[in-house]
């Protein structure tokens, strides 16, 4: 054969392009995902301007020839060694690839499997995009360090539906229109593969309704036929294009929450704390269905958050979702169990996954890496334990969960993401990823406001690179690392010296945002949205705001709160670790570096120009912000001083500074008003801080501008207090403000309770000799509920029906106790459901002093008029100190 052979001379010395036909021969009856990376080889061979041809057969000039088969084959190692590659026992690795030429010889790429093929497909189509033609010589030998590599999508919205609760969303058209998209799975797919992601989580509330038919329970399919047509098709076509892309397609479901119908038909509530046999009936049956419809789907149940008590748990996993597998694996005639994936969140894991691995073998725990914010690369503390203990059990994924404290805004710091991923696997034992983007309850969709939306896979696609690349080499060295984002980043911008700028405000601004919610959050949860600022009082008196110690025990490096270090400032204690004076001036170093290195840019940009813009007004955003929680953090040390000294120049120059932080943000309402459409993207009442996020349903305080005037009104306030302290009214201005409790008219209907007067001397239940001995002001007098507390506690009360004709709120007492018996408050960490009744946060800290019994802490429960059932979220016996009006209590 006549061969014409074209040097060029590009940079590339060795790279021979090579007119004759070259054929890729693929194994015959290849994989899909093998026949994939085949036909990304051969267009970035045309791209190269060679001429490919996919072929079964080898046969003509080795020069002219790749070869794509398994690295356990005995003629390819032999031709591997010819070609300077010899195999060590294990070598390349689950999913790894080695890829060899020899001057003159073919290309040889082997697999370790079809997922090592295709991923040496894809290196060498890099190769040859970069060296615009086939590489002289090759040795390759790569294999990636975590198992599972993978983000998720939420099928969920930032608002609830009429009628509905949290988490349950069908899969409809109208609500999800990118499920139906092929063209979105197409784009968004290959930009996984690319990648070299090999899982995709779709999280739901209760997916099965939608998508399969139970033939017991016909009634409880939640959508149309025709609907329900289009769900199983795409499905099915999203599967196999994961399938084909070597990606796993993972279901994920909260527990227990039933299809509406059936719920109604049966009269229940959609959401159970406990299983009901109709309950455990239907969704055995549902994930029978589900494995047996869709085989190489897998699951991953979260027994929360619905679903209440460590035993239930055990229960619902052992007795009804791990049979149910196995029920489908038999009719669907599987003979290796697949793999389901228990998420750890709202449960006790450790009691719990040693329970259902005596029923089943394949499972895979996922803990959250950070709770549901990214707060830092030195998890410690108990949640560091609980992957420990998971990963000891099998394999395990860390989850970056919600982003709480970095939405709404860019994120590619990668010098922080990759010590994330080497913290996963090195503190962790963690072997996989599940990765959130960054406006999870608005997938598809960016916050920006721009028209049409921007696509987050498409603007956050350092974000998704960042964690693949280190999910796959968590080593990579800094040198070489540098160089890779400069070009991926100059690809996007135009220009090397601008990428070099980017980067480096990039990194720099991705340290901000995880420092300021470590030291000066209430929670990592997503119940905080931190870009909107906390109030004043939420920095001095965390405590009132269902604090999360994990957030600073687990999720932060040793250091101080503002209380700590205040309080060891004037016992002349030496400090430890970070301290907020030492945050205040990171933050403000960092976000101001990343200000200039944007402006150093800005002029070399040459391409993309507009998401330049957005880029950088990100940066003035997280300076803004920084700045903003710089000098409210100033201000709460002030007071935290003022504690300590009552000397009002401390309460004056935390004027000062609260003064100062309201100027800052209203720098970043300005910079916001235009370029976002929200903050947070759960816009529900689950968010608390730092103020409600709306309720019914009815998304509220999600942007900036709405946050401005409660910041306009505290900076108000707190002069109207230091005037009255100035002007000698000590005691007054020192006073708790106390919230008016009026009480409220109701009637007990149900026979296992009765109306009493809160009062020194009343019992507190119908049975026992638990009598108040003193009572807050605020509660005095008011008319409570009394019921058995023997009864309460052995859970065989029955739900108190009680009718009111306003709107009200029922005050719970809940004893701060850990004997068994004693009812917990409610958790919105774990227990998104608890927030939609109303307050999650403590109304009173310390309402009344009960003989016999600790401290006694005081929530509330709305409801509107009407006949009631009561029966606050756990199990468990607890007080009901007062039913007041709604607007009694906030
Ligand atoms: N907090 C909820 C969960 O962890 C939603 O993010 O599932």
């Amino acid at each position: 054969m006549m061969r014409i052979l074209l040097l060029f001379c590009l940079g590339c010395a060795g790279v021979i392009a090579d007119a004759a036909p070259i054929r890729i021969v693929v194994p015959p009856a290849a994989a899909p995902r093998v026949a994939y990376g085949a036909q990304q080889l051969a267009a970035a061979m045309t791209a190269a301007g060679l001429e490919p041809q996919i072929v079964t057969a080898a046969g003509g000039e080795p020069a002219d020839t790749v070869v794509l088969g398994a690295a356990t084959d005995a003629k390819m190692q032999t031709a591997l060694a010819a070609a300077g590659m010899t195999l060590a026992t294990g070598q390349p690795g689950a999913e790894g690839y080695g890829i060899a030429r020899a001057p003159q010889g073919p290309v040889l790429v082997a697999g370790a499997d079809d997922s090592g093929l295709l991923y040496g497909c894809l290196e060498l189509a890099g190769r040859v995009r970069a060296a615009h033609g086939l590489p002289a010589t090759l040795h390759v030998l790569d294999h990636p360090a975590f198992a599972l590599r993978g983000p998720c999508i939420g099928m969920q919205k930032t608002y609830i539906l009429p009628g509905r609760h949290v988490y349950e969303y069908p899969y409809t058209s109208q609500l999800f229109p990118f499920f139906y998209d092929r063209a979105f799975w197409h784009e968004y797919l290959d930009m996984l593969v690319k990648n070299r992601m090999n899982v995709l989580f779709l999280w739901s509330g209760q997916p099965f309704a939608s998508l399969v038919k139970v033939p017991e329970y016909p009634y409880a399919q939640e959508v149309d036929d025709e609907q329900f047509r289009q769900n199983v098709a795409m499905f099915r076509y999203i599967a196999e294009e994961c399938d084909r892309r070597g990606i796993w397609l993972v279901q994920m479901f909260y527990n227990i929450i039933l299809p509406k119908p059936l719920a109604e038909r049966n009269h229940l509530p959609t959401q159970l704390k406990a299983p009901v046999p109709v309950a455990e009936d239907y969704m055995r049956k549902a994930i029978a269905e589900f494995v047996k419809q869709y085989p190489h789907v897998g699951l991953m149940p979260c027994l929360g958050e619905a679903l209440q008590g460590t035993q239930n748990q055990i229960e619902w996993a052992t007795k009804v979702i791990l049979p149910g597998v196995k029920d489908g694996m038999r009719e669907a005639g599987l003979k290796e169990e697949p793999p389901v994936v228990f998420r750890t969140h709202a449960m006790d894991p450790q009691a719990v996954i040693p329970e259902t691995l005596k029923v089943y073998h394949n499972i895979f725990t996922e803990t959250k890496y950070n709770g549901e914010s990214l707060t830092t690369w030195q998890p410690r503390g108990k949640d560091q334990q609980t992957h420990l203990a998971m990963a000891k059990l099998g394999p395990h994924l860390v989850n970056i969960h919600i982003l709480s404290n970095l939405e709404p805004f860019r994120y590619g710091d990668q010098q922080f993401i990759q010590k994330c991923v080497q913290a996963a696997r090195d503190r962790l034992g963690a072997t996989g990823l599940h990765l959130y983007p960054l406006s999870y309850w608005n997938w598809p969709d960016a916050p920006d406001k721009t028209n049409p939306p921007l696509k987050q896979w498409r603007r956050d696609w350092i974000w998704f690179e960042a964690w693949a690349r280190y999910t796959w080499n968590p080593d990579i060295d800094p040198v070489t690392d540098r160089a890779y984002w400069i070009r991926r980043i100059a690809e996007m911008y135009g220009n090397d010296a601008a990428a070099a700028h980017i980067l480096d405000g990039y990194n720099a601004d991705g340290e901000c945002a995880p420092r300021i919610i470590r030291r000066f959050g209430i929670t990592e949860g997503n119940r905080q949205t931190m870009s909107l600022g906390m109030t004043l009082d939420e920095l001095v008196r965390p405590e009132k705001y269902g604090v999360l110690p994990d957030l600073w025990e687990s999720q932060s490096p040793p250091g101080e709160r503002l209380q700590d270090y205040v309080a060891k400032e004037f016992a002349h204690q030496p400090h430890v670790g970070e301290t907020p004076p030492q945050i205040i001036r990171e933050i403000l170093d960092y976000s101001q570096r990343a200000v200039a290195d944007f402006a150093a840019a800005a002029p070399l940009v040459t391409k993309n120009r507009d998401e330049f813009a957005r880029l950088q007004n990100d940066a003035a955003c997280i300076r803004a912000m920084s700045q903003n929680y710089a000098a409210k953090a100033n201000a709460a040390l002030f007071v935290l001083r003022y504690e300590h000294t009552h000397d009002l120049k401390d309460m004056e120059t935390a004027r000062t500074y609260l003064a100062e932080s309201l100027d800052h943000y209203r720098t970043l309402v300005n910079l916001t008003r235009n370029t976002y459409w929200y903050a947070n993207s759960m816009q529900t009442a689950q968010r608390r801080i730092p103020v409600i996020g709306g309720m019914g349903g009815q998304p509220a305080n999600y942007h900036w501008t709405q946050l401005l005037p409660v910041y306009e009104k505290e900076l108000a306030d707190f002069d109207a207090r230091l005037a009255a302290l100035k002007a000698g009214g000590t005691a007054a201005a020192h006073a708790e403000l106390l919230t008016v409790m009026k009480g409220a008219p109701f009637e007990v209907l149900s026979g296992n309770a009765e109306r009493y007067t809160v009062k020194v001397g009343a019992p507190v239940f119908t049975d026992h000799k638990y009598v108040i001995q003193s009572v807050t002001s605020a509660l005095d007098g008011l008319k409570g509920i009394r019921f058995s507390d023997a009864a309460a506690k052995a859970n065989r009360l029955g739900p108190i029906e009680f009718s009111t004709t306003v709107p009200v709120r029922v005050l719970i007492g809940y004893v701060e106790s850990d004997e068994p018996g004693w009812r917990k408050p409610p958790n919105s960490e774990t227990d998104a459901l608890a927030a939609e009744l109303g307050g999650t946060e403590p109304l009173i800290l310390d309402a009344a002093k009960i003989k016999g019994l600790p401290k006694i802490v005081v929530y509330s429960l709305s409801f509107g008029p009407g006949r009631h059932r009561l029966d606050p979220r756990g199990f468990g016996s607890y007080l009901v100190l007062g039913v007041v009006t709604a607007d009694g209590a906030q």
